[in-house]
């Protein structure tokens, strides 16, 4: 065992502190935390350590307001307020973009989540059977036991919840159930709701007692059974409004394809670019472009849009955006961003997966569109791309945005300008 004084958080949410002078992480740790800990890695330049026991709490400590929080690994911050965990997530943002990124310069404070909880609109369940009942939830931080979640979880959309209460019902008289291995639920605050089953075989007819109970008329319930195609009971097409300053919109997205988590906070990122476009352009790229979710406002900011995305799915999804929302400037290409090779262009549109937009630095720095905005799910990577621009390009600003409330995750829009020099590099 060893004592270790907690001093910052780091990106990914655990505790920071030394130990005999090398970097410590400890998961659910707080800053001025004392605590006894026990190594788990001592890896060559730092060691990963849990918590064995607080002799000191730290100030901004609560009790956890979830009963399954450091059991379930989920969230990272149910321990603090939600103020707190605004302000330590500003702290953990302005520390990344410096360290990465040398980045000081146009950071703006975290713009919380209207909803802290039942904000999620899709979510991932291991099952498994103990003891004859079913234990439905998800793993604790780095195993693969799972904490059974009776109640759901506080993050999810309600009807999430409500709806797994009476799937957990019914699966439990469900004679294979041990053969079933995962359930995964995405919504949308329209009301759309769309239930994977995973199973290795189905034993009975999971299909029959899920129709008998009612759950076909209030979700779409697809069964995939290993190595076998899923089956649909319904329409697997999920859709949701995003409100631009000119119209609102009705955007869909098929089940299994990518949707940005947390609905207000989707609408407060196109709110944030809205702000930063000052006047109508002739063209705009819109590189990672799903399905079409900025493509379709922005395409009032311009003559003519280009979206890239690689998923033939969401591509599709993208076309039957653009056409149904009456769009006629919008182009879908269909394609790997590094592969794509970037026309002239006033305003670029990014939003790459955690992995960031490397690939694609070259082919901006060949074009030089006039303003850049950057959508970030990934601090580090955000920092990493932005260096890379730094001789040609002005930070007019990066702003936070609290996208997954309790966890450590934290999403980013930043607003590049063509300029002569980063000023404050
Ligand atoms: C964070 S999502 C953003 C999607 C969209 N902008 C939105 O707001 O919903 C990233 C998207 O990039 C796509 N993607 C990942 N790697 C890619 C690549 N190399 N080339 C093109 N698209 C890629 C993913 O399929 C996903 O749709």
């Amino acid at each position: 065992m060893s004592q270790i004084k907690i001093e910052r958080l780091a990106l990914g949410g655990s505790g920071v502190g030394k130990i005999d002078g090398k970097v410590c992480f400890v998961s659910y740790a707080l800053p001025s935390d004392l605590l006894d800990v026990e190594i788990v890695e001592d890896k060559k330049s730092f060691l990963t350590a849990k918590i064995k026991e607080i002799i000191e709490p730290s100030p901004i400590r609560i009790n956890p307001s979830c009963k399954h929080f450091t059991l379930c690994g989920g969230c990272s911050f149910q321990n603090i307020s939600y103020e707190e965990e605004l302000n330590q997530k500003d702290l953990i943002f302005q520390d990344t973009l410096l360290r990465i990124g040398g980045i000081t310069s146009g950071i703006k404070n975290i713009v919380p989540s209207q909803e802290p909880k039942n904000y999620r609109t899709r979510a991932q369940f291991k099952v498994k059977v103990e003891n004859k009942r079913l234990k439905i939830g998800f793993y604790e931080e780095g195993s693969h036991k799972i904490e059974d979640l009776p109640e759901g979880c506080p993050l999810l959309l309600d009807k999430i919840n409500v709806t797994l209460l009476k799937l957990r019902e019914t699966l439990e008289s469900f004679k294979a159930k041990e053969f079933i291995t995962d359930i995964f639920f995405e919504a949308t605050s329209k009301g759309d709701l769309v239930i994977t089953i995973s199973l290795i075989k189905q034993g009975d007819n999971l299909r029959t007692s899920l129709e008998k109970c009612g759950f076909t008329a209030i979700a779409t319930v697809v069964i995939k059974e290993k190595n076998k195609a899923s089956t649909s009971l319904g329409n697997k097409k999920l859709t949701y409004s995003l409100k631009s300053k000119f119209k609102e919109y009705e955007l869909s997205y098929y089940s299994g394809g990518f949707s940005q988590i947390n609905e207000l906070q989707n609408q407060n990122i196109l709110s944030i670019i809205e702000e930063n476009i000052s006047e109508k352009v002739e063209s705009i790229v819109d590189l990672y472009s799903g399905n079409a979710n900025f493509t379709i406002p922005l395409s009032s900011y311009c003559k003519e849009i280009t979206a890239v995305e690689v998923s033939n799915g969401s591509c599709i999804s993208a076309k039957e955006n653009i056409e149904k929302n009456n769009v006629t400037n919008c182009t879908v290409v269909n394609l790997d961003t590094s592969k794509f090779k970037l026309k002239k262009c006033e305003i670029l549109l990014l939003d790459p997966p955690r992995s960031g937009a490397k690939e694609v630095i070259p082919e901006i720095l060949r074009v030089l569109p006039e303003k850049i905005f950057y959508v970030s799910c990934n601090p580090s990577t955000l920092a990493r791309d932005i260096k890379m621009l730094k001789e040609n390009y002005n930070i007019a600003s990066i702003t936070p945005v609290d996208m997954f409330p309790r966890t450590h995750h934290i999403e980013a829009v930043a607003v590049l300008s063509k300029g002569e020099r980063f000023g404050h590099f």
